[in-house]
């Protein structure tokens, strides 16, 4: 069957992944509203069409901190690629590189970030952070990700604890025996999750600063007093972000924070999105309202499901 949109890519992944990994790629916390508001309000917001503009030649190449990509969608950072296909990651890196646009690893990779680089040397590629108790693991990751190649440190900011998400908890989620947090091995025993910080504030941005030349972009972003915390603080970027439904439940949409946000930093940092990115219209719906790019995190695993 031909595919023709990420939703049959979506019903794909839905047939033939293991119920337990297609669970925990689905799963939003508590009963989801967050996760399925992210996707309602696109369908909430029209556009005014305008006509006779001569659209014979269309170019969507953008820059994310001066690095031009093809076309402002990029892969937001999501963990356990193995759980998709076997080569996991780095096929994410290559396929990223191959479409000349932006892949955010995660901290939660099963490949090393050394393994990412080496799949697609030279592609533009950003590290996603979180800050575990134990701050020699994370000073060595970011270390780690500025040497081999990464061109920015993504800190994630909305995951102090981890959401319910009841499907993992009655699936008992756990990755199998074969797979590992590569990043992370030998850190702490891998399948009791890390043991992140959750009493980090915004002080731990001047940390990280003291750590990297890397630019640094904060994800998680939904309000404009955080907004501009996070200028004031010397972020390169923001995503606005609600890990895609899967943390608080029952905060807005992503495309319903953007405006306040996009107001808020008045140009003084690039403002990017993901959550709910479905289609085309959506992501014009994002740039109309603001954003330099948007990110993908479930369409992206559903395609490295796919066969
Ligand atoms: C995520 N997300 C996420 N974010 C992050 O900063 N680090 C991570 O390791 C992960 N892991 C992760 C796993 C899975 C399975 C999902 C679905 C999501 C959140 C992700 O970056 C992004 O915010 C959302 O996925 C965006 O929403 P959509 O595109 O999935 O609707």
């Amino acid at each position: 069957m031909a595919m023709v949109c990420l939703s049959d890519f979506e019903a794909y992944a839905k047939k033939y992944l293991p119920k337990i990994a297609w669970d925990f790629f689905a799963a939003g916390a508590d009963d989801c509203s967050t996760r399925d508001e992210n996707i309602l309000a696109y369908k909430r917001i029209c556009f005014r069409p305008r006509m006779l503009r001569d659209v014979s030649m269309m170019d969507i190449r953008t820059k994310l901190l001066g690095n031009e990509i093809s076309f402002p969608v990029g892969i937001a950072p999501t963990g356990f690629h193995q759980l998709a296909w076997p080569d996991g990651e780095k096929s994410t890196a290559r396929a990223a590189k191959a479409m000349n646009t932006c892949y955010i690893a995660s901290t939660y990779s099963t490949c090393t970030l050394e393994e990412i680089s080496a799949a697609a040397p030279g592609a533009l590629r950003w590290f996603q952070l979180y800050i575990h108790r134990n701050r020699t693991v994370s000073q060595q990751l970011v270390q780690r990700a500025e040497a081999s190649g990464f061109q920015g440190l993504v800190l994630t900011a909305d995951l102090p604890y981890t959401g319910k998400r009841r499907d993992d908890v009655r699936n008992g989620f756990c990755l199998p025996p074969h797979m590992k947090l590569k990043n992370l091995e030998g850190a702490f025993e891998v399948c009791k999750m890390s043991p992140l910080d959750p009493s980090v504030t915004w002080n731990d941005i001047y940390w990280l600063q003291s750590l990297t030349h890397l630019p640094i972009i904060i994800k998680g972003i939904l309000t404009k007093e955080d907004a501009e915390l996070a200028v004031r603080h010397g972020v390169q970027g923001i995503i606005v972000s609600n890990h895609g439904g899967r943390q608080l439940d029952g905060g807005p949409a992503t495309i319903d924070a953007l405006v306040e946000v996009v107001e808020a930093v008045q140009g003084r940092v690039e403002v990017y999105l993901d959550g709910g990115i479905r289609k085309g219209s959506d992501v014009l719906k994002a740039l109309a309202l603001g954003a330099r790019c948007v990110f993908i995190g479930r369409p992206a695993l559903w395609g490295l499901a796919y066969k």
